[in-house]
C-alpha cells in the first residue's frame, strides 16, 4: 500500500522552471548554439572577480562550508548598511520563499499576493495547508489597493515582488511606503527585490528603512541576476533580528555552499561588472523595445532584465516555433497572461537572433 502523503499536497503543483538548454538540445537534436531567454539569467555572465575567487578555492571543496556564512554576512552587512543580525543567507532567495511560510503559516492562515508575482509562494503556501489568495494586476502593476482590501483576519504573509516578475514594472517609493505603513501589525510583508539593481530610477523605495524601523518586513535579494551567479544559488533576506532568528529555525544546516560563499563575497566587490551588466541590459532593452515598436508588438516597458510582450499570435505555437529555431522564451499562461511571453534581455547577438526569428514567425504564423 502506498504511503499516504499529507492532504495539503493534493493542491501542490510543482514549479516548472524555464526549459534548460540541455533539455532542448536532447529533445530536438539541435547542434547549433541555443539561446535561452527564459529564466532572466545575466547576459553579461558571471562576475570575473567571482570566477577568480572560485578557481582559487576549488581545492578546498572537501570541507563543509561555514554554516553561519560569517564573512559573507559581514560583507553584505557593510554593503547594505545594516547589522549582521539583519541578514539571512539562503540557497537562492527562493529558499526564503519556502522558509518564511514554514516559520509563520499554520493551516488555514492566508498567504496574500498578486496574480502577477513570482509563483513560488503559491507552492510554499499550499505545502503549509494555507489559503493562497492572488489579486489580479491593474494597468500592468500589482493592484496594491485591491490587495489591501483583500486583507482579513487570516492574512499572515503578504508577498510582493518589486519589480514584478513577470510584469517587469515597479512601484514607487510612495506607493510602497503607503502600502507598508497601512498593513496592520501581525502580518509579515515579504518584499522581493530580485531585480532591484537593474532599476534606473531614483524613485525606488528604500526598503531597508522599513527594517531599520523594525517593521514586519522581510526583503529578498539575490546574486542570481545582476551578479550572474544563478548557478551558485545564493540569495539573502534582510529583516529585523527577531524575524531572522525565527526563520533560522527552519533552516537546513550548510544551506549555502562553500564555493557560493566565496563567489558571492568576491562578486559584491565587483562594481565594474555590475555597471557593465546594467549598461548591457539598458542597450538591449532599448534595442528590443525599438524593434517591438517598429513591428507594432505591444510590450510592457520594463525596469528589469526582461521584457513581457503580447506577440498577437498563439503563444503555444510561437513557443514551439522559437524552440525549433533554438530559442527558449517563457510563455506566461501560469501567471494568468496566456497571450503574453516573457523574454530575458540577452547579449546583442542573442537579442538580434530573437528579433529575426520573431519577425519570421509573425510574418508567417
Ligand atoms: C522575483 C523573483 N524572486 C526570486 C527569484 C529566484 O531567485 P534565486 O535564484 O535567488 O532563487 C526569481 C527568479 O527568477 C524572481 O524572478
Amino acid at each position: 500500500m502506498p504511503v499516504e502523503p499529507r492532504k495539503a499536497l493534493d493542491e501542490v503543483r510543482p514549479y516548472i522552471p524555464g526549459k534548460p538548454i540541455e533539455e532542448l538540445r536532447r529533445e530536438l537534436g539541435i547542434e547549433d548554439e541555443i539561446v535561452k531567454l527564459a529564466s532572466n539569467e545575466s547576459a553579461a555572465g558571471t562576475s570575473p572577480k567571482a570566477i577568480e575567487a572560485m578557481k582559487k578555492s576549488i581545492e578546498e571543496m572537501y570541507l563543509y562550508p561555514d554554516d553561519v556564512c560569517y564573512y559573507l554576512k559581514r560583507g553584505l552587512a557593510k554593503h547594505l548598511g545594516v547589522a549582521e543580525e539583519n541578514i539571512f543567507t539562503g540557497n537562492g532567495s527562493v529558499e526564503l520563499i519556502l522558509y518564511a511560510p514554514l516559520a509563520y503559516l499554520s493551516s488555514g492562515d492566508e498567504f496574500l499576493t498578486s496574480e502577477q508575482a513570482f509563483l513560488i509562494g503559491k507552492i510554499s503556501a499550499k505545502v503549509m495547508g494555507a489559503v493562497f489568495t492572488a489579486v489580479p494586476e491593474k494597468d500592468y502593476k500589482h493592484d496594491l489597493n485591491a490587495m489591501r482590501d483583500a486583507l482579513n483576519e487570516k492574512t499572515k504573509i503578504i508577498y510582493l515582488d518589486n519589480p514584478s516578475n513577470p510584469l517587469g514594472t515597479k512601484h514607487s517609493r510612495k506607493e510602497i511606503e503607503d502600502f507598508v505603513y497601512s498593513i496592520p501589525d501581525g502580518i509579515l510583508i515579504m518584499l522581493d527585490e530580485a531585480y532591484y539593481e537593474f532599476v534606473r530610477d531614483s524613485d525606488f523605495p528604500d526598503s531597508i528603512q522599513f527594517v531599520k524601523e523594525n517593521k514586519n518586513v522581510l526583503i529578498l535579494r539575490t546574486f542570481s541576476k545582476i551578479y550572474g551567479l544563478a548557478g551558485m544559488r545564493i540569495g539573502y533576506g534582510i529583516a529585523p533580528p527577531e524575524i531572522i532568528s525565527t526563520i533560522r529555525k527552519t533552516r537546513i544546516p550548510f544551506n549555502v555552499s562553500r564555493l557560493g560563499q566565496i563567489a558571492e563575497l568576491a562578486a559584491l566587490e565587483d562594481e565594474d561588472h555590475v555597471s557593465r551588466t546594467v549598461q548591457l541590459i539598458d542597450e538591449g532593452k532599448k534595442y528590443l523595445s525599438g524593434e517591438f515598436e517598429k513591428m507594432g508588438v505591444f510590450y510592457i516597458p520594463s525596469c528589469t532584465n526582461f521584457i513581457t510582450l503580447k506577440p498577437g499570435i498563439d503563444v503555444k505555437k510561437l513557443f514551439a516555433k522559437l524552440q525549433k529555431r533554438g530559442i527558449i522564451i517563457r510563455p506566461l499562461a501560469g501567471y494568468g497572461m496566456p497571450d503574453f511571453i516573457r523574454v530575458t534581455i540577452g547579449t546583442m547577438k542573442q537579442n538580434k537572433r530573437f528579433i529575426k526569428a520573431l519577425k519570421e514567425i509573425l510574418e508567417k504564423p
